[in-house]
């Protein structure tokens, strides 16, 4: 989400948070498997992907000396229809439905985030609850940020 204000909003998820890895194999993210898609797997590469991107977009733009922020965010579970097509996934969901954050509630974070003072000129980085949060360790690798980044430039560039 690119804002008004010029600040960049990535929305993460649980698994990329500090203790969030159930999704995750060893060797997040792997760039070079392209079959055997499992739902729950791709959800939490695409996640930590999200992540990934903010804190490599933050380190190139203060690289260049551009005054745009980027983070990332986990809202909370939320009550929406993004369970609907998710098999066991969607009777969990619908199980524990009344614990999970309604709409309002799930949008606080990224409120917080993209229009908070305190937030201002902060980027890089990850929260959750309205607070800054720790990621998880591979969402924390500049290293694989950097693979992920490369990895995209190859797959969209014009032949
Ligand atoms: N809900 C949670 O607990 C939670 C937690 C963390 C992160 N997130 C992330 O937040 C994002 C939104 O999730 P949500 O919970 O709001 O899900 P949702 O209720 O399923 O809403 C998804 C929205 O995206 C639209 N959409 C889906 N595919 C699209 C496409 N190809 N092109 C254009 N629009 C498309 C849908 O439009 P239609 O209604 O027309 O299909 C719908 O409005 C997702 O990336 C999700 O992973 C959600």
């Amino acid at each position: 989400m690119l804002l008004y204000n010029g600040s960049i909003l990535v929305c993460s998820y649980y698994t990329v948070g500090q203790y969030g890895s159930l999704v995750h194999p060893p060797n997040m993210i792997s760039c070079d498997m392209v079959f055997s898609y499992n739902a729950l797997y791709a959800y939490g590469q695409s996640k930590l992907a999200n992540a990934l991107h903010a804190s490599e977009l933050t380190r190139r733009l203060q690289a260049e000396g551009v005054n745009i922020t980027a983070n990332s965010l986990h809202p909370g579970v939320i009550k929406t229809n993004l369970a609907r097509h998710g098999g066991f996934f969607s009777i969990f969901v619908n199980t524990v439905h009344s614990f999970l954050k309604n709409v309002p509630q799930g949008a606080a974070t990224t409120c917080y985030v993209a229009l908070h003072p305190q937030v201002k000129g902060v980027s890089g980085q990850y929260f959750a609850d309205s607070n800054l949060s720790k990621a998880s360790g591979y969402a924390r690798d500049p290293e694989l940020a950097k693979k992920l980044w490369d990895f995209s430039v190859k797959l969209t560039e014009s032949k």
